[in-house]
């Protein structure tokens, strides 16, 4: 037997040491606060077809058909491609012409409280409807929008199921915008799957060592990090990582011809949009959700601040940052650790200061980074009909 006996030193030598941190009980608590995950949510109640199965059915068939496009050259999936965590890996988004920005993930969208790099709106539906009139993107219009929904026979019985009306007696600008509904109802569905760090959470809340001692101690260096020294849960807060609102973290926000005014532009975007939530078009008679937008006013330290994304299946959306600059989660990590305060603009971020980690810092919070992902569900293609 004593081969067995061997056999099993060497067996317990080559499997990795599960072992937990001793994380006190204020780190335990600022952990736990990344969770739980999924989060209920519940329909929008800016749009009165959200969470119905026949509008999501007809928001999945439109965000697939390049048909929305007059030479058909584009759709959503375009630029927000499944296999891409939603997004489409470029820098900068390439659509008829070349944009400003980084095409953001669509997973998670309906916990947002502002869309867009910018905030430059304040629902899901006019941000849906915004690239497919955008003639840089998908360069349609909204007769163009209302003629496919009509003519097409699976098409339009989709929409009369959804809405409950024929599109043949609905005029084309309310049509255009019923259609971004839907395409907001199917996005809303796109959620993000529990990750490593999801279970490590849990188990670190109702107590249990053992399980919590499975995620690798690199990544439990990298939360320790991320809730503590690092400051990042500053404004990578709770469940998805984010905050929801914007700031500046000093990346360099010139473009060909100018300066992305970031949220400084995108609050006179929504200012001047009919289609925000304090507008007609909004489904909810309260209209509760738009007093935020009531109360922004365009300030010069918004210049250059841009929202916090949230990093869950951040692993999959490289490259990172409004402008993708950024190549990696190290190359991220690199630019918080020799962050220099100098470069920030204007007020700049109090809370902003360099960090002083080691390379084995670095590699930490990347191992920590990429906890946040794992495989997402098959995508659901079915047209509707
Ligand atoms: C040519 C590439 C391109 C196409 C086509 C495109 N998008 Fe985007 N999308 C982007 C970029 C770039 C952004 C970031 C825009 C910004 O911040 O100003 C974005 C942002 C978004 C957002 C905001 C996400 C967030 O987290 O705030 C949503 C929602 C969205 N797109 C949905 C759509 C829908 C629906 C379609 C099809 C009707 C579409 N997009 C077509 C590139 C594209
Ligand atoms: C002052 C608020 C703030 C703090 C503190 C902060 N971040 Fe960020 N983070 C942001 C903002 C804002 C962006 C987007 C900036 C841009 O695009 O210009 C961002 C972007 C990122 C991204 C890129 C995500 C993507 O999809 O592009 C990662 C990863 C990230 N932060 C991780 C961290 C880590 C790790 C820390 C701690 C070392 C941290 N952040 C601290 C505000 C913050």
């Amino acid at each position: 037997m004593r081969w067995l006996a061997a056999l099993l030193v060497l067996l317990a030598a080559a499997a990795p040491r599960a072992e937990l941190l001793d994380f006190s009980a204020d780190e335990i608590a600022r952990i736990v606060r990344h969770g739980p995950w999924p989060p209920t949510v519940a329909a929008d109640p800016s749009n009165r077809v959200s969470g119905k199965q026949d509008a999501i059915g007809l928001g999945r068939a439109l965000f697939f058909d390049a048909r929305l496009s007059p030479d058909k050259a584009f759709a959503c999936v375009s630029c927000h491609d499944p296999d891409k965590a939603w997004s489409d890996g470029r820098a900068t988004s390439m659509g008829r012409t070349a944009l400003p920005r980084n095409a953001p993930s669509l997973l998670d969208v309906r916990q947002r409280r502002w869309f867009g790099w910018d905030g430059g709106h304040d629902n899901l539906w006019s941000m849906s409807l915004r690239p497919i009139l955008d003639a840089r993107e998908i360069g349609g219009s909204t007769a163009g929008i209302a003629d496919l929904v009509r003519t097409d026979r699976n098409l339009s019985a989709c929409y009369a199921r959804a809405f409950g009306r024929e599109p043949g007696a609905v005029e084309a600008e309310a049509l255009a915008i019923d259609a971004a509904k839907a395409l907001a109802a199917f996005q809303e569905t796109l959620t993000s799957p529990r990750t490593p760090f999801d279970d490590f959470r849990d188990a670190l809340a109702r107590g249990d060592k053992a399980e919590a001692a499975k995620l690798p101690v690199a990544a439990q260096r990298g939360v320790r990090l991320f809730v503590g020294r690092g400051n990042c849960a500053f404004c990578h807060l709770g469940p998805a990582f984010t905050n929801g609102e914007f700031h500046s973290i000093g990346i360099p926000f010139f473009v060909a011809g100018g300066a992305d005014g970031g949220r400084h532009s995108g609050i006179r975007t929504l200012r001047e949009s009919r289609l925000t939530l304090l507008g007609s078009w909004n489904d909810d008679p309260v209209r509760a959700d738009g007093i935020a937008t009531r109360h922004v006013d365009p300030q010069h330290r918004n210049f250059g601040e841009f929202r916090v994304p949230s990093l869950r299946m951040a692993a999959r959306s490289a490259p990172y940052m409004h402008n993708g600059s950024l190549a990696t989660l190290a190359d991220v990590v690199r630019h918080y650790a020799r962050f220099d305060p100098e470069r920030l603009h204007g007020d700049g971020e109090a809370i902003l200061k360099p960090l002083g980690l080691d390379d084995a810092e670095i590699d930490d919070l990347v191992a920590f980074l990429e906890s946040l992902s794992a495989e997402p569900p098959p995508t659901d293609r079915r047209a509707c009909g």
